[in-house]
């Protein structure tokens, strides 16, 4: 592999300091600390992942954190009711409900009951809103870890082409935001894109995030780029991958994030910036 490795692991543990740094001084200035509740529905197994990491991280950075497990079949208006506790409870800074949910609960009307000031996802249209209007406060967490991860290649983005290949409301739209807020020109491809090979090849920044197993290819990829894998699939055997080949694509890009270790550790770490900065807002609020 000629390329760059962006290190998630790395610059996720860098900016976990840098939370618990600040949460020490909030204790030492006679500040709570930040409050997040994780709210899991249901037994999902990736979901029981994810929620453990966030937990944990948590912890690690000296946050107050609860996990708040619901059966199954808990009905929207009971999730609704829990919602509305946790925006009405001072000690709450942040709230995150794991998606996906249960299909008999809309994940929209969850998403939008989360008080906007306590959506550490960065989800609710409020905060998607002063994303589109370049005035942002909570931003979806995949997609800013991404953008310090860009930060960290020392690459001046103004002006760069970027090629998003997926439109989630989750990563790639808000993605698309970040990128375009870095004031580099974005296109978002997505499954009826014309000659997606094409667009990819004329790409300065490639972000992946469309979670089919190594679905970039080497020969889509111009020499030099910056490569994002957001992807991660669990293969027949166990293995875990992201959408990029990885390998071969790594002797063409100038960067590119390995899977694990690139992009899930970056998620989780936002997170924590994310309830830090909510705990801030709230504190100035008063
Ligand atoms: N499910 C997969 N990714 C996420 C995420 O970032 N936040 C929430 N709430 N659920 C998810």
């Amino acid at each position: 592999m000629t390329a760059q490795l962006l290190d998630g692991k790395a610059i996720s543990a860098e900016l976990r300091n840098q939370v618990k740094d600040r949460v020490d001084a909030r204790l030492q200035a006679g500040r709570r600390a930040p409050g997040l509740v994780v709210v899991l529905v249901g037994d999902n197994p990736a979901s029981q992942v994810y929620v453990r990491n966030k937990q944990n991280a948590c912890q690690q950075v000296g946050f107050k954190s609860e996990l708040l497990r619901l059966p199954a079949g808990t009905s929207q208006e009971e999730l609704l009711a829990v919602v509305d506790e946790l925006n009405a409870r001072d000690d709450v800074d942040g709230i995150l409900v794991q998606l996906p949910l249960p299909e008999q609960i809309d994940e929209d009307t969850v998403t939008e009951r989360i008080s906007p000031h306590k959506d550490v996802d960065g989800f609710h249209p409020y905060n998607i809103g002063r994303l589109v209007l370049r005035q942002p406060l909570l931003r979806p967490c995949t997609p800013k870890g991404v953008m310090t991860m860009l930060a960290h290649t020392g690459i001046d983005l103004v002006g760069k082409d970027a090629v998003i290949i997926g439109q989630s409301n989750i990563v790639g739209r808000p993605m698309f935001l970040e990128l375009l807020m870095a004031r580099c020109t974005v296109t978002v491809c997505h499954s009826k894109t014309k000659d997606l090979a094409g667009k990819v090849r004329g790409a300065d920044i490639v972000v992946a995030a469309v979670g089919v197993p190594r679905f970039v290819k080497a020969d889509w990829v111009k020499p030099g780029a910056i490569v994002i894998d957001v992807g991660i699939n669990r293969l027949e055997d166990g293995s875990l991958c992201g959408d990029v080949d990885t390998d071969a694509v790594g002797e063409v890009a100038s960067w590119i994030t390995p899977v694990p270790g690139g992009v899930g550790p970056m998620t989780v770490a936002t997170l924590l910036e994310n309830t830090l900065l909510a705990a801030d807002l709230r504190d100035r609020a008063g």
